[in-house]
């Protein structure tokens, strides 16, 4: 067994990650960039600095976690999203259950949020927004930004729900309060149901294509009949009838039973 392998079964042991789901070429590369930089030449001295050093670890699982983000990212996708799928679910069921899946520093669920309260009342929806690393939830559930995450929000949103505050934005309690944060693992942890919109973005490319046909039946699992699921711009999925899933416009699958 290799070193990295070595690492990886010692980290999955230490924190649950398991980094043989993660597609190997990109993400040895990651790491090892990061390894390198830290000054250890090996991963099996590097993972004993990470077990007897909080930083160290932290930074480790900031790393291979990924987090950029930012708020209406591909705006045309989500233009699709409001114009074109949402008025659907709701003519359906004013009272929508979302889950945005991977959600990273929150701009997708506040995103979410933002679109929605211009059609339904906040209190009448439920969005849940997970992800696998407690830090950078801690900093979504805060809802504080920079311009540069902001620049696709729609001027007239921009402006009722964020306070500028220097060079920052704080996104406003209502939308906030429109949010449950919980931590979840795509990979190993059970999957919440019942949803009428799943997004999940800009996360299933890290994953090897065996652990993304286990995550595309969850997530199929997790809707309701006629459900959409939400995917990021390079994430287009190759078989979709597999999974119950129609295509309906691109990057959004209807599940049909
Ligand atoms: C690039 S961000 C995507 C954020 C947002 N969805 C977007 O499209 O802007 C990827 C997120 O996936 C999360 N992530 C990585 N592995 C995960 C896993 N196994 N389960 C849940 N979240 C995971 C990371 O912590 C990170 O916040």
């Amino acid at each position: 067994m290799s070193d990295y392998q070595i690492f990886s079964q010692s980290i999955k042991k230490k924190t649950g990650i398991d980094l043989t789901l993660y597609k190997e070429v990109q993400m040895k590369r990651r790491l090892t960039s990061l390894r390198d930089k830290k000054g250890f030449s090996d991963f099996n001295s590097y993972y004993q600095a990470l077990v007897s050093n909080k930083e160290l670890m932290e930074e480790f699982l900031d790393k291979m976690t990924i987090n950029v983000s930012e708020f209406y990212r591909n705006s045309s996708r989500w233009n699709i999203l409001e114009n074109k799928i949402l008025p659907d679910l709701l003519k359906k069921n004013r009272k929508l259950k979302i889950w945005s899946a991977a959600c990273s520093t929150g701009d997708e669920p506040y995103t979410i949020a933002m679109m929605l309260s211009q059609y339904v009342d906040l209190d009448d929806v439920s969005i849940l927004a997970t992800d696998i690393d407690d830090k950078i939830l801690e900093r979504a559930k805060k809802g504080i930004y920079t311009e540069r995450a902001l620049k696709e929000v729609p001027p007239k949103l921009k402006e009722k729900f964020f306070k500028k505050d220097g060079s920052l934005y704080t996104i406003d309690d209502k939308i906030k309060s429109a949010i449950t944060f919980k931590k979840h693992n795509l990979l190993s942890d059970p999957y919440p149901s019942n949803f009428d919109l799943i997004v999940c973005r800009n996360v299933l490319i890290y994953f090897t294509e065996e652990a993304k046909t286990t995550i595309y039946e969850k997530f199929s699992r997790a809707l309701v009949e006629q459900g959409v699921f939400f995917v990021g711009s390079t994430e287009q999925i190759f078989n979709p009838n597999k999974y119950d899933f129609k295509v309906v416009d691109t990057f959004f699958y209807q599940k049909n039973i």
